[in-house]
């Protein structure tokens, strides 16, 4: 398994090319099981969730080609396609439940394992079951398989989302294109990869409004066609580099970001003191003088402070001059970084979803490991900052959303490198 080393001390200086979004792309590529054209998606990440999402839909009989060294992925489902997506797969990656939409949508029927608990929480499916039996499905639980089944069709509904979830305002939203008649999702995720979904689909001859308004329209149409549709930058990453320059000190400009993807973001870090500007290639990002100051932070829903940002922030944070305290609401068991920054000094103390953190003068380089991907880089990011080694072990958590993390973090002068073993 591989684990990388970070030595940290150097500040940062240079350029960061940002990827296309993880969770834009996972979302994406099941809309391609709404037509039997092709969907080519552009500005692809290449990362190993989206290698699983071909291999779940690929199981499904779906043809997909990764061209131009993986930044393109074209996809196509003109066959008959199988509506069953195994255990084997879904287990592997939560994400792996929004194919049953589409394949309901497109099949009258689907076979999707339950994805089941992670790390960071139990994640249940229960509003993307409600929404989706609101359009007419039948949906029962056997064997630690979902079974749905839309005899005649599904019909547009009302349909209000206790939380605004983002999975399942995806599920619903790729469902009810192909629905007869209107479907209004009220309390909708608004996160930018539902407004990157809504567009693609409307490439496709999808009629979608109010995306960005979290109460979404949606008119039914007979049939979706191909489309080629880029796939938007990736906020996380985007937020996970802003705080490279921003713990290691210097100055890093992240081409193709944009404020607008993090400005709740955006805000904290102002108030912790790191300068953020507007380019017209990006972000620049830069810390020139001392410390950063304590800020406090609350995760919420877009456009909140997002979750997978967290515990990027708490590194930044454990250096900081001053108390923070952060409180988790998306997900109940998402501070398992802190007994690991703990490790490199980190004064920190857990009381349920609330950290409150108490800066330190220098964290100290430690051998870590991490449960999840958010929680991984923020021991990358913490490991820039601190005196000394940091070997970060379980680095297959970091290939599931960072795209080359090393090499990016490596051509702005950090000393990082994977070690095979
Ligand atoms: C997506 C993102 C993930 C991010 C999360 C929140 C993808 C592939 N993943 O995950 O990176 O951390 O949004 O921004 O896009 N919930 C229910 N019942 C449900 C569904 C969700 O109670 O049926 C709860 C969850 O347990 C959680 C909250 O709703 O507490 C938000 O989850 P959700 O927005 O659905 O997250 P995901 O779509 O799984």
């Amino acid at each position: 398994m591989d684990s990388i080393i970070v030595k940290g001390g150097a500040p940062l200086q240079g350029v960061i090319p940002i990827a296309g979004a993880k969770n834009a792309c996972l979302t994406l590529m099941p809309a391609t099981l709404l037509s039997e054209e092709p969907l080519t998606l552009t500005n692809a990440p290449r990362l190993s969730d989206i290698a699983t999402m071909t291999e779940l839909l690929q199981s499904l009989g779906a043809e997909v080609s990764s061209l131009q060294d993986g930044r393109v992925l074209a996809m196509s489902t003109h066959q008959k396609i199988n509506h069953v997506a195994d255990y084997d797969i879904v287990r592997k990656m939560r994400a792996s439940n929004l194919v049953l939409g589409p394949l309901l949508a497109r099949e009258g029927q689907a076979v999707v394992s339950m994805p089941g608990g992670c790390a960071i929480g139990a994640r249940p499916m229960d509003l993307h079951i409600h929404g989706l039996e609101a359009l007419g499905a039948t949906i029962e639980l056997k064997d630690g398989y979902l079974h749905a089944k839309a005899v005649g069709g599904l019909k547009g509904a009302k349909i209000h989302l206790r939380v605004a979830s983002v999975g399942a305002t995806e599920n619903i939203l790729m469902a009810a294109t192909l629905a007869k008649g209107t479907t209004v999702i009220s309390n909708a995720a608004r996160e930018p990869e539902i407004g990157d979904l809504a567009a693609c689909l409307r490439a496709m001859g999808a009629q979608i409004e109010g995306e960005a308004t979290g109460t979404i329209t949606i008119q039914g149409v007979d049939r979706l066609h191909g489309a080629t549709h880029s796939v938007i930058a990736d906020r996380i990453e985007l937020g996970t580099f802003m705080l490279a320059p921003a713990i290691a000190g210097g100055e890093v400009e992240l081409l193709g970001g944009r404020i607008a993807l993090v400005q709740a973001f955006c805000e904290k870090l102002d108030a912790a003191g790191i300068s953020v500007e507007e380019t017209d290639k990006g972000l620049k990002v830069a810390r020139k003088n001392g410390r950063v100051s304590a800020v406090d932070v609350r995760t919420e829903v877009f456009p909140g402070f997002p979750t997978d940002l967290q515990a990027q922030m708490m590194a930044l944070l454990c250096t900081a001059e001053g108390t923070s305290v952060l409180e988790e609401t998306i997900f109940e068991n998402r501070f398992m970084h802190a007994p690991e920054l703990m490790r490199m000094g980190a004064e920190i103390d857990v009381q349920g979803g609330v950290a409150t953190v108490t800066g330190v003068d220098r964290l100290k380089g430690a051998p870590v490991m991490a449960t999840d991907l958010r929680a991984s880089v923020s021991l990358i990011l913490a490991g820039l900052a601190a005196e000394g080694e940091t070997l970060v072990s379980r680095v297959y958590h970091l290939d599931r959303g960072y795209e080359r993390i090393e090499e990016k973090l490596r051509a702005v002068g950090a000393s990082i490198e994977r070690v095979h073993s």
